[in-house]
This record gives C-alpha cells, sequence and structure tokens, in this order.
C-alpha cells in the first residue's frame, strides 16, 4: 500500500481519540489527504477491504465514508475499477459585465469547445416563452438545447428559445447559436441575466458528470438586438464547481448617488 494511504490511517488513528463516530473521522482523513496532495486527482484509493484491515474498522464504516464523499464530489466510482479522487475543475472565471457566447469565453480561455445535441427543433411556444419571446400561440419557437463541453468536460447545459422566424432551421447553427445569429445581423447587443443556485437534479447530474444533488448555478439570460426586440432567452444550468462569476462594483459617484 502506498505511502498516502498509510498517511490516511496514520491521521485516523490520531483522531480515533475525538470521540466522533468512525466513520466521519475515516471520511475526514481521507478528505484531508486530498486537501494535502497526499493523494492526487485520479489516484486510486485502496480497496474498502485493505482501508478495514489497515484502519481496523468494519467494511460497512469504511462504505458509509466513501459514499459520502463520492457524493460529495471528492471522489468517484468507476464500475469495476474501483474509487478514485475526482478530476480536480479548473475553474472558469467569467465576467459578468460583458455580453459573449459560450464559443469566445472558452475559446479565449484557449479551450477546445463542443458541444453534444439533447434537442433542436420547432415547437409551439410554452406561455415562458411567449410571454418573454412576445409570441402568439399560433408562431412558433425554435429551440436549442446542448451540453456544452469544453475540454472535454461538460460546463454547462443551455436551453435557448428564439422565435423561429429568426431561427428557422435550429438544426443549421453549426457550433455556435451567436456566430449564426451574427450571419443573419439577429446576434444580441445587450442581455439581463439572472443567476440562483440550484442542486443538481438525477438528469441533469448525469450529463454534467456530477453526483446528484451537488451544488450548480442556474443562468438564465434574456437578450436583446439593439432596437430593443427580444431575441433570446437561455435557461442553463452549469457545475458550481466549474464557474465562478465576477462582477465589477464601482463607488457611486457624488452625481449618481441616490439614483436607482
Ligand atoms: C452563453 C449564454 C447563452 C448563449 C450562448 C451562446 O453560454 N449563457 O445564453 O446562448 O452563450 O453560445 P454559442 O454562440 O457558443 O452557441
Amino acid at each position: 500500500m502506498s505511502d498516502a494511504a498509510d498517511q490516511i490511517f496514520a491521521t485516523l488513528k490520531q483522531s480515533s481519540q475525538s470521540g466522533a463516530p468512525l466513520y466521519l473521522q475515516l471520511r475526514k482523513s481521507i478528505e484531508d489527504a486530498v486537501n494535502r496532495g497526499l493523494i492526487g486527482p485520479g489516484d486510486a484509493l485502496p480497496s474498502e477491504r485493505d482501508i478495514a484491515t489497515k484502519a481496523d474498522i468494519s467494511r460497512v464504516t469504511v462504505r458509509k465514508a466513501v459514499q459520502d464523499l463520492v457524493k460529495g464530489g471528492i471522489l468517484v466510482q468507476r464500475h469495476g475499477s474501483g474509487t478514485f479522487v475526482a478530476p480536480r475543475m479548473e475553474r472558469v472565471e467569467q465576467s459578468l459585465s460583458r455580453l459573449t457566447s459560450f464559443t469566445e469565453d472558452m475559446a479565449r480561455r484557449g479551450m477546445a469547445v463542443r458541444s453534444a445535441w439533447l434537442d433542436r427543433g420547432l415547437y409551439a411556444p410554452s406561455p415562458d416563452e411567449m410571454m418573454v419571446l412576445g409570441l402568439s400561440s399560433s408562431e412558433l419557437v425554435a429551440r436549442v438545447a446542448r451540453l456544452r463541453i469544453a475540454d472535454d468536460t461538460p460546463l454547462a447545459i443551455e436551453r435557448a428559445s428564439l422565435s423561429a422566424s429568426v431561427l428557422p432551421d435550429p438544426a443549421g447553427i453549426g457550433s455556435s447559436l451567436y456566430a449564426a445569429l451574427g450571419v443573419t445581423g439577429n446576434r444580441p447587443v445587450r442581455a439581463v441575466q439572472r443567476i440562483s443556485a440550484a442542486n443538481l437534479g438525477e438528469t441533469d447530474a448525469r450529463l454534467l458528470e456530477v453526483p446528484p444533488g451537488i451544488a450548480g448555478l442556474h443562468i438564465e439570460r434574456i437578450s436583446y438586438l439593439a432596437s430593443g426586440k427580444v431575441i433570446e432567452f437561455t435557461r442553463s444550468i452549469y457545475r458550481g464547481d466549474a464557474y465562478d462569476f465576477v462582477a465589477e462594483l464601482r463607488l457611486t459617484g457624488p452625481s449618481e448617488e441616490g439614483r436607482p
């Protein structure tokens, strides 16, 4: 067994006087070992049996600690091959003041972008879509739903809705929605974005390759043409461990004080 594993169990012995349940102590020892870099992303954890023998605790206790860490995204289990330290996410820093596309954001960071299609087509609009896009019930909405992947890591699920009059062929947008809108002179120039916390449901978590229930960001973007017409209504789920949204704040000058 590796030195790192030995160290995990040494820490466990030291903390065994603390009175906390054993599985919590083991969980903490493994977490500490990961945080201190004793075991790194992609490293295999010793088998349940090895840990139980070495730490002199039951396999049920080991399983409970390991499952907690899998749920928390610290460890990943691969069927048939064991338990590993989860790959560390390079967090992407995203400015909140520039209206850019996913493709542009990732290209600027030198990341290779691709998307997996989840849905694309023309549909009867939902009440939300009718309200935001100003559509009547006899008009159609174009929906483009994609899993957005950067450097092979799924980062976000984006579901965009646009009027079918703007995007009559949603299957023909290629790799960038904004590039396609640019071609027809419909690229948005302004957007309002609303960000809220969300716990990922089963389906979204599976697509984003994270444990269900983990923290994510729900982002809604409504974007506009220069004429003031709404062009895009997009609802996205971003991985919470992958994104930092950064907003620049300025002290209001005396002349602007008191303005809304
Ligand atoms: C961002 C926005 C989406 C927008 C998308 C366009 O990710 N959150 O609202 O639809 O960019 O990206 P692309 O042009 O790469 O398809």
